[in-house]
């Protein structure tokens, strides 16, 4: 069966990791149909607007999307996108990996993040010079989602259950819906919870993150507790993710545009990559994503390696080393 992948590469590293992750798939030799589209800062200077209808319209129709990253515009694109293909969960794996030198090399977790509402639903208001609100949303819906979800997930992993991170104790309608929600979910497929309240889950995690594997969080928490587990595993330039909605999805690595390497040719394409091994894996061929993933460990073990990992090596010459390693 042909797919259509939709590829965004965006700003600044995006467009050198985007186009490295896409020769890593043309190199399964699979039925894509890759289609570019642009977004971001540099499109928005040339015709005012971010996100034009074209790229929604395509994201929103393809079967699966990777994205690279937006600049100043991240929230005017990115945010629409995962609106364009319905996604109700950013899936975010934290794993550390042989040969990086990693705070934790232990870590190995992955976080469900509510994708949808909390405090990011953009409910904000400025009442007056001096007072500025914001309304955090939580939904029995979208919780049960997010639950069903995460009940699937762990099994597909193997895991017995999954923790809860919340701080219903001081958020006692919003994180006591969503818990609350969340744990009778899982209750009723059989599938086991513990809850950590997410203060002390930053704590836990950085002391001891073996003992966490699937996370299953609110939006803002899982915005900010999976970049604390990048800092665990050796940096950004590893972490793919997911967004994934009832009928497609939209692959991305966690990183930005990082200005500071942009045009050098020396970024890291590990995290752009992964995402494409997510985005297979979604499509169904997990021995291609299998197989992506251990060309990517093998070239993060043995190198070359990017300046990020202590390397030489440019973004080029990791793309070249793990399409030889793919068997
Ligand atoms: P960043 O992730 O772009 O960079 C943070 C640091 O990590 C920099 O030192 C950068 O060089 C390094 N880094 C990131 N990815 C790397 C890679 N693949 N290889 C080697 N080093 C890598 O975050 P920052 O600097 O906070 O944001 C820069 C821009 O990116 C901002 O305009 C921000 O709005 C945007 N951004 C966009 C996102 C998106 O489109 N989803 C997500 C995060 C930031
Ligand atoms: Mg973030």
């Amino acid at each position: 069966m042909s797919h259509e992948i939709a590829v965004i590469p965006g700003d600044g590293i995006g467009q050198e990791v985007t186009p490295a992750a896409v020769a890593v798939l043309e190199a399964l030799d699979m039925d894509f149909a890759f289609v570019d589209a642009e977004a971001g800062d540099s499109v928005r200077e040339e015709t005012g607007e971010a996100l034009p209808e074209e790229t929604y319209e395509l994201a929103a129709s393809a079967d699966a999307t990777l994205f690279g990253a937006a600049g100043e515009t991240a929230a005017d694109v990115i945010l629409p996108l995962r609106e364009a293909v319905d996604s109700f969960v950013n899936v975010r794996p934290a794993r550390a990996y042989p040969g990086v030198d990693a705070l934790r090399p232990e870590t190995d977790l992955v976080f469900l993040r509510e994708n949808t509402e909390g405090v990011y639903a953009g409910h904000e208001d400025r009442l007056t010079d001096d007072v500025a609100t914001l309304t955090r949303l939580v939904t029995d819906s979208a919780s049960r989602r997010l639950a069903e979800y995460a009940c699937g997930f762990v099994a597909d992993r193997g895991a017995d259950g999954f923790t809860v991170v919340h701080k219903a104790n001081v958020m006692r309608e919003t994180d006591g819906l969503f818990r609350e929600a969340v744990t009778n979910v899982a209750a009723q497929r059989g599938v086991e919870t513990d809850e950590v309240l997410m203060d002390a889950f930053a704590t836990r995690v950085c002391l001891d993150p073996g003992q966490f594997d699937v996370v299953v969080c609110p939006n803002l928490a899982g915005d900010v507790l999976s970049d604390l587990a990048a800092g665990l595993v050796g940096g950004l330039g590893l972490l793919p993710s997911a967004n994934v909605g009832p009928e497609r999805a939209l692959f991305e690595p966690v990183h930005g545009t990082a200005p500071d390497i942009a045009g050098r040719g020396v970024a890291n394409p590990s995290a752009a990559i992964l995402s494409g091994a997510m985005l297979v894996e979604y499509l169904g061929y997990d021995e291609a994503a299998a197989a992506i993933r251990s060309a990517v460990e093998a070239v993060l073990e043995g190198g070359p390696r990017t300046p990020d990992l202590g390397g030489d090596a440019g973004t080029a010459d990791v793309r070249e080393a793990v399409i030889d390693r793919l068997e």
